[in-house]
C-alpha cells in the first residue's frame, strides 16, 4: 500500500512557505477541538507543526479527523497558511504558520498510550522504560540522542584527521581487570569454559601498540557487573584511544582536541584549552576529592595545627591516633538555623565522619560551644587561615585522612549546590595528574592498583619498595568535568620486568600472571614501544553537556538499577535444553 510521501518535515515550514501545498508525515502529539474546528499538533524528529481541520472548507476530511487520537501515525496534505500576528507561537520554529488540511491518510492507529508523550509530563521511570519506544518519541530524549550522535561523529572525525585508526577489538574475550565483576558467556564447544565481556579494550589496545598500529581509536562498548548508580550502567560506551611513542602531555593534547570538537560541533561552544592541571595531592588537600568541581572555590583548610594547640579533647584524641582535622568556611552559614546546621552533620556522617564541629564567625571573634577550647589568639589565627568573614560558619571534621577528605569534599559539593555555585551552563575541565600507583584496600587488607595494573610507575626505580607503597606515584591521570570523572588513562608499562614486578606486588604470582596476562607479557617480550592512552565515558560526557542528573536519558535503551531491561525483559530464564547444550546447571538460591 502506498502512502502520501512527505514534502517537508514537521520542523521545516516557515511563513515564507505560505500558500504552498505540502504533505507532512508524523504522529499526533495533541488535539484541540474549538467548536468543530480541530487543531492537531503533528510531531516528528524534526519538530511539531500545527494542522487545522476546517469543517466548512473540507467537510469530509474534517469529519474523519475527529477520530484522530494521540500517537496515531498520519499523513496530512494541506496548504501552508501564515498565522495572524496574535496567533503566532514564538516557542517553536514553525510557530509562524499552520497547515490547513485538505486530505488525511491514517497510516497506523495507536492504542491509548500509557502516558502522555510530552516533555512536560512526568511518567514513572518504570513505565517509561517498559514503553521506551513511546518515551523515545519525546522531543527531549530525541534531542539527547541527536547530541550524542553529533558528539561521537565530531570526536571520530577529529581523531581520524589526526591519524587515529579505528580498530574493533573482541567482545568475546578474556577478563581485563578494571575493578568490576565480569559478565561471562559460556562456551558451547569448550565445555566448562567461559568468555568474559570486556570491561574495557585495555589489553587489546596495548597489543595494538606493540603491533605497530601507532594510533588507535575505538568507540567501544564496555561491560561491568557493578552496583549501579545514576551515572553508571552495566554496559556503556568509551571513546578509547592509545598512542605509541608518547608521554602524558601528548595524550592530553589529543584529548583536548577531541573534547574541543565535541563541544564545538555539539553545542557550538569553544572550551578553553589547555585544561587546568591539578596534581592529585593538591586536589585532595584543597577539595577533599580526586574529582573536584572547580566551578566554585570554597576550599578546605588544614586545621590540624589549630587542633593540636587547642584543648578540645575530641580533636586531640583524633590527632593522637594519627588522624587529621580539616575544615571549611561556609559563606553566610553563621546565620543558618540550628536545623540546617544539624543537616550538615548528617551529610558528613553519610561519609563516615563521627561528627561536625562548628564555630560562628562574628565581627570580632569566633563563637560557639567549642570556642572556649581555643585561646583568643588561636581563634584569630584560625579565622585568618580560613579566610573567614563575619557571618560565615566554620565547619570541622576530625578523623582518619580518608574520612575527613571524603566527608568534607562531599560537604563542599553540597554547599556549592546550596549556595547555587554550580551553574550547569559552565564547563570547568581539569586534568587530575600524578595519582598514586597503589591504594590500600582496607576490607581486603591489601594494596590494589589505583587505576589498573598496566599503569607505569612515575618514580619507582624497582630497586626496592619505599617504606610506604602508597607514596609511589603513577603516570596516570583523570579528566574531570564539573566534579564528575569523565575519563582516565596514562602512560603504560612497556617493560616485562616492570610489569611482572607490579603483578607480584599486587599478589598476582608468576603462574597467575601467565594464566591471566601471558599474552600481554609475551607482547612485551618483542620490542614493545613506550605507549599510553585514555578512555572517556561517552554517556557521562553527553550527560554533562546536557546538564542531566544521570546517564539513562542519553542512552536509547538503558537498564534499571537492578540491571534489567524492562522493555525486552532481559535477563530472562532460558529453556533447560539450551543450558544443557552449554554444559550449565543453575544453582539457584
Ligand atoms: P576507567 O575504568 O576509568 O578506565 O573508565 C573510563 C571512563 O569510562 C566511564 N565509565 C562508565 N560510564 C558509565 N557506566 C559505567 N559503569 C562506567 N564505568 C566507567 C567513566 C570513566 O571515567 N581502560 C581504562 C582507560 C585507560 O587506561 O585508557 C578504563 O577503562 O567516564
Ligand atoms: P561531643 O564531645 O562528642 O559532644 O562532641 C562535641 C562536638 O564535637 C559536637 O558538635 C560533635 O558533633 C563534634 N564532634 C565529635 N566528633 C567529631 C569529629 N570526629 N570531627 C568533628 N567534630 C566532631
Amino acid at each position: 500500500m502506498s502512502f502520501p510521501r512527505r514534502t517537508h518535515t514537521c520542523g521545516a515550514l516557515r511563513p515564507s512557505d505560505a500558500g504552498a501545498r505540502v504533505v507532512l508525515d508524523g504522529w499526533v502529539a495533541s488535539r484541540r477541538d474549538h467548536g468543530g474546528v480541530l487543531f492537531i499538533d503533528l510531531r516528528d524528529r524534526y519538530g511539531t507543526t500545527q494542522v487545522v481541520f476546517h469543517p466548512e472548507r473540507a467537510e469530509e476530511v474534517a469529519s474523519r479527523a475527529q477520530a484522530l487520537r494521540a500517537e496515531w501515525c498520519v499523513a496530512v496534505t494541506g496548504i501552508v497558511r501564515e498565522r495572524p500576528a496574535g496567533a503566532v507561537n514564538r516557542d517553536r520554529p514553525t510557530g509562524g504558520i499552520e497547515v490547513e488540511a485538505t486530505e488525511l491518510a491514517v497510516l497506523s492507529e495507536s492504542a491509548v498510550p500509557p502516558f502522555e508523550v510530552d516533555d512536560r509530563v512526568e511518567a514513572a521511570l518504570e513505565l517509561r522504560l517498559k514503553h521506551r519506544v513511546l518515551d523515545l518519541r519525546r522531543p527531549t530524549i530525541q534531542r539527547n540522542l541527536l547530541l550524542r550522535s553529533r558528539v561521537l561523529l565530531a570526536i571520530r572525525n577529529a581523531l581520524a584527521a589526526r591519524g587515529f585508526v579505528e580498530v574493533e577489538t573482541p567482545i568475546l574475550t578474556k577478563a581485563t581487570p578494571e575493578g568490576a565483576r565480569d559478565y561471562l558467556v559460556p562456551s558451547r564447544v569448550n565445555p566448562g569454559t567461559f568468555y568474559a565481556l570486556p570491561q574495557s579494550p585495555q589489553l587489546f589496545k596495548q597489543l595494538l601498540m606493540c603491533a605497530g598500529l601507532d594510533r588507535y581509536l575505538q568507540i567501544a562498548r564496555c561491560f561491568r557487573d557493578e552496583d549501579l548508580r545514576a551515572d553508571r550502567q552495566p554496559e556503556f560506551t568509551q571513546i578509547d584511544l592509545e598512542m605509541a611513542f608518547v608521554e602524558e602531555e601528548e595524550i592530553r593534547a589529543e584529548l583536548e582536541v577531541a573534547i574541543g570538537a565535541a563541544f564545538r560541533e555539539g553545542l557550538g561552544l569553544a572550551v578553553p584549552t589547555p585544561f587546568e592541571r591539578l596534581p592529585h595531592a593538591a586536589a585532595m588537600a584543597r577539595y577533599g576529592l580526586d574529582k573536584p568541581d572547580l566551578r566554585f572555590d570554597l576550599p578546605l583548610h588544614d586545621a590540624t595545627p589549630f587542633a593540636a594547640a587547642s584543648s578540645f579533647q575530641v580533636f586531640r584524641s583524633v590527632l593522637e591516633t594519627g588522624g587529621i582535622v580539616k575544615g571549611m568556611a561556609i559563606p553566610g552559614g553563621g546565620a543558618w538555623p540550628r536545623k540546617e546546621i544539624d543537616a550538615l552533620g548528617t551529610k558528613v556522617a553519610e561519609f563516615g565522619a563521627k561528627g561536625l564541629a562548628t564555630l560562628k564567625v562574628e565581627e570580632a571573634d569566633l563563637t560557639g560551644a567549642i570556642a572556649k577550647f581555643f585561646e583568643p589568639a588561636l581563634r584569630a589565627r584560625m579565622r585568618e587561615a580560613f579566610g573567614a568573614k563575619a557571618g560565615d560558619l566554620l565547619a570541622f571534621v576530625a578523623g582518619p585522612p580518608a574520612v575527613v577528605n571524603r566527608s568534607l569534599g562531599e560537604l563542599r559539593n553540597a554547599m556549592g549546590e546550596r549556595l547555587r555555585l554550580r551553574d550547569p551552563k559552565t564547563f570547568r575541565f581539569c586534568w587530575v595528574t600524578d595519582f598514586p600507583l597503589f591504594e590500600w584496600n582496607p576490607s581486603e587488607k591489601r594494596w590494589d592498583s589505583a587505576h589498573h595494573p598496566f599503569t607505569a610507575p612515575a618514580d619507582w626505580t624497582l630497586k626496592g619498595l619505599p617504606g610506604d607503597p602508597g607514596s609511589i606515584l603513577s603516570r596516570s591521570f583523570d579528566l574531570v568535568l564539573n566534579g564528575v570523572e569523565l575519563g582516565s588513562g596514562g602512560v603504560r608499562i612497556h617493560r616485562r620486568d616492570v610489569q611482572e614486578k607490579v603483578f607480584s606486588f599486587l599478589g598476582i604470582g608468576p603462574q597467575a600472571a601467565r594464566e591471566k596476562f601471558g599474552f600481554l607479557l609475551d607482547a612485551l617480550e618483542y620490542g614493545a614501544p613506550p605507549h599510553g592512552g585514555f578512555a572517556v565515558g561517552v554517556d557521562r560526557l553527553v550527560q554533562l553537556m546536557l546538564g542531566l542528573e544521570g546517564i539513562r536519558d542519553v542512552m536509547a535503551f538503558p537498564k534499571t538499577a537492578s540491571a534489567t531491561c524492562l522493555l525486552t525483559g532481559a535477563p530472562s530464564a532460558v529453556p533447560p535444553e539450551q543450558l544443557a547444550e552449554l554444559h550449565i546447571r543453575p544453582v539457584l538460591p
